[in-house]
């Protein structure tokens, strides 16, 4: 049945081409359309990122004005779709819902689930980067039992999402600029990642002619396991856990041990051989938000910068090229603005809605793709014959 390369996690195949984001994990770089990460970081907004990794270039003044003005007219939800969140259970992970109702979002608007009509593309594309914080907000505060927020369109991005996630009718959320624009880093640098797990999910998905609302919700899904996106998670567990600098020589030990199934949540890359470019600037971040909310004794920055001190230094993470990536300092950060554990992981999905979405568009515009479709090795039996189920056992 022809000829194929066993290739076990694909650490060898390339799936597609692609022009949006560039990595040399060896050198630690990062692009998106050629511009560093660390660039994009400091002096863009996220709804310049968007524009770009949807179009391709950054936006000039009118380009940026008119683009916010498009995601503006479709941050609210329909209606009904609110209804969607109370067939819930209250403690249900927000990142269950979100793989609910981003896949109901295909109910509610049919005419970007034509995915023939470029047009419909880019509004679809529109659409989910819109309302992706509405559905993140509303995912948290059916989890703290609070009224959904309707979006405030004279707000930026960022400071919307933060005032749906923690505005209240009788206690509006005031406008914070240094933690708007901290949440606009961390939307940054998560935006895209070229060909990760969820990113390929989205692909594969959408390889079937899938409409782009489930390919989304197949990403999210993906996103979730703690080896990729639950890794934010995951780290703050470990840190709290840790508890005490004095512990960290014991773990580092466990994560080093081949007997033990322990890994250090937040170290090590596929792809990244070197320290993750977006880590280091979200070790900045962290800095200055913990700095501008004042908190001066943060224990699990503690254990963290000197986990990560001895980690560096020790002859497994070197020998391995084992170093912090995105998922550890973020954790730290958005536990400080306020959000529980449970929502990191949706604040990813969040940001990586647009590069999923990007690279589905890539994907459906290539005139060479086709449906994905693996090969296997077949390790089971070999042809057996039939036997009757009152002649087995
Ligand atoms: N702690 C201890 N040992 C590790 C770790 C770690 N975090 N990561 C890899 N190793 C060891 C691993 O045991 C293996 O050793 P050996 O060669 O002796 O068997 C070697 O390093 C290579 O690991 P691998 O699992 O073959 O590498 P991979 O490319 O398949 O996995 C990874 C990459 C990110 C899944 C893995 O490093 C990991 O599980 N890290 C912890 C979870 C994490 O932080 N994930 C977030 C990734 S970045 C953001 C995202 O993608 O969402």
């Amino acid at each position: 049945t022809g000829s194929f390369t066993y290739d076990p996690g694909f650490t060898s195949t390339g799936s597609c081409e692609s022009k949006i984001t560039f990595i040399d994990g060896d050198e630690g770089v990062l692009l998106h359309r050629g511009y560093a990460i660390q660039d994009l970081a400091e002096h863009c907004d996220f709804p310049e990122v968007c524009f770009l990794l949807l179009n391709g270039h950054l936006p000039d003044a009118a380009e940026k004005e008119n683009f916010e003005g498009i995601i503006r007219r479709h941050t609210m939800v329909h209606e009904q779709l609110t209804r969607f969140f109370s067939g819930f259970r209250r403690d249900a992970h927000p990142m269950a819902i979100m793989c609910g109702v981003v896949g109901a979002l295909s109910a509610f608007y049919h005419d970007s689930t034509n995915i023939d009509d470029p047009k419909q593309r880019m509004i679809a594309s529109h659409r989910l980067v819109a309302k992706i914080p509405t559905l993140a907000a509303m995912a948290y505060k059916y989890s703290v039992g609070q009224p959904f927020m309707y979006p405030r369109n004279d707000l930026s991005y960022s400071e919307n999402f933060l005032y749906m996630t923690f505005g209240t009718p009788c206690e509006p959320y005031k406008v914070n600029p240094i933690l708007s624009r901290a949440m606009d880093k961390i939307f940054i640098l998560h935006a895209d990642h070229e060909q990760n797990a969820s990113t390929s999910t989205v692909r594969l998905a959408g390889s079937s002619g899938a409409n782009p609302f489930a390919c989304i919700a197949a990403g999210i899904a993906c996103l979730w396991g703690p080896a990729h996106g639950g890794a934010n998670e995951a780290v703050l567990k470990m840190l709290e856990e840790i508890g005490s600098v004095d512990r960290i020589p014991e773990i580092v030990r466990r994560a080093k041990d081949k007997n033990d199934n322990f890994r250090l949540m937040g170290f090590g890359h596929r792809v990244y051989k070197n320290y993750d470019p977006r880590a280091q600037v979200m070790r900045a971040t962290c800095h200055e938000v913990l700095g501008e909310l004042g908190i001066k004794d943060e224990p699990l920055l503690d254990i963290a910068m000197e986990l990560e001190k001895i980690a560096l230094e020790d002859e497994y993470f070197i020998e391995k090229k084992l170093y912090p990536n995105v998922d550890f300092y973020s954790g730290i950060i958005l536990k400080a603005m306020g959000f529980p554990t449970s929502m990191f992981t949706v604040l990813f999905a969040l940001a990586r809605t647009v590069g999923w979405i990007s690279q589905w568009k890539e994907m459906i515009e290539d005139k060479d793709q086709k449906i994905g479709r693996p090969r296997q090795l077949y390790t089971g039996e070999t042809r057996r014959d039939f036997v009757p189920l009152a002649q087995r056992g």
